[in-house]
């Protein structure tokens, strides 16, 4: 039974972990949002848990079940899952943003459902904060993860955020490709650290991704 075997290397140790796709309303019966299924950060929430740690998991809206023993925080929007990282970040020893954060949300949500009117409809949009940007200006003792979704340039482009987030690992995901990543079982991904080389975790399943991402966080 892996709970008993495994070793208890978070033991002590609070980690927070954001998953899934936030929602932005457009009015209120319609949304914004994206293809995350949530899976890498529950399956980070489950490992972590078995390591002993304690689990803070911001999850926007899944189809998936909570990972037991995790205190389990549900968040819409980029705006509320900001606040609720606030409010944990200053304590925590490992954050990773797992989440697909939407990057707009409408400037003005309409208070009725939008009427249909004309034969085309343009949205005003507004740029959420970016979280974990935010969290890397302010690091301590926190070990910070994020992810990045490239189509393109998958290296260069993911190691662009490293840099500029300031994170200490960055798990480069290329959403291109239809047999890994959104919505699937497995992934393959890139590892990049500020000054040591990429690391290609070839196409596993995403529990196993999530324990080398633990190990390489735990081996630095
Ligand atoms: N992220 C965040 N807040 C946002 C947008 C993204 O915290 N408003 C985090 C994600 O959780 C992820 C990382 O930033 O860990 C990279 O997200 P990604 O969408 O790949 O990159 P962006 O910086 O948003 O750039 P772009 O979408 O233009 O590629
Ligand atoms: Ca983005």
């Amino acid at each position: 039974y892996t709970r008993i075997s495994q070793k208890q290397d978070l033991k002590n140790k609070q980690v927070l972990i954001t998953a899934g796709g936030t929602i932005e309303p457009l009015d209120p019966v319609r949304y914004l949002t994206n293809r995350s299924s949530g899976k890498m950060g529950y399956a980070l929430a489950e490992n972590a848990l078995l390591r002993g740690a304690t689990v803070i998991l911001i999850s926007a809206p899944t189809q998936l079940k909570p990972p037991f023993g995790a205190k389990v925080i549900a968040v819409q929007t980029a705006l509320e899952m900001a606040k609720a990282v606030e409010t944990y970040y200053s304590k925590m020893d490992i954050v990773i943003m797992a989440a697909a954060v939407s990057d707009y949300r409408a400037a003005k949500p309409a208070a009725q459902k939008i009427k249909k009117r004309d034969t085309t409809l343009a949205l005003q949009l507004v740029e959420n904060p970016d979280i974990l940007l935010g969290l890397g200006a302010k690091k301590k003792q926190q070990l910070l993860v994020g992810f990045a979704a490239e189509t393109q340039q998958l290296v260069q482009n993911a190691a662009k955020k490293m840099v500029k987030k300031r994170v200490d690992l960055l798990v480069a995901n290329d959403v291109s490709r239809s047999d890994i990543g959104f919505g699937s079982n497995q992934n393959e991904v890139t590892f990049l650290r500020p000054h040591q080389k990429p690391l290609l975790v070839k196409k596993t399943t995403k529990e196993e991704i999530a324990a080398q991402i633990f190990d390489v966080l735990l081996s630095q």
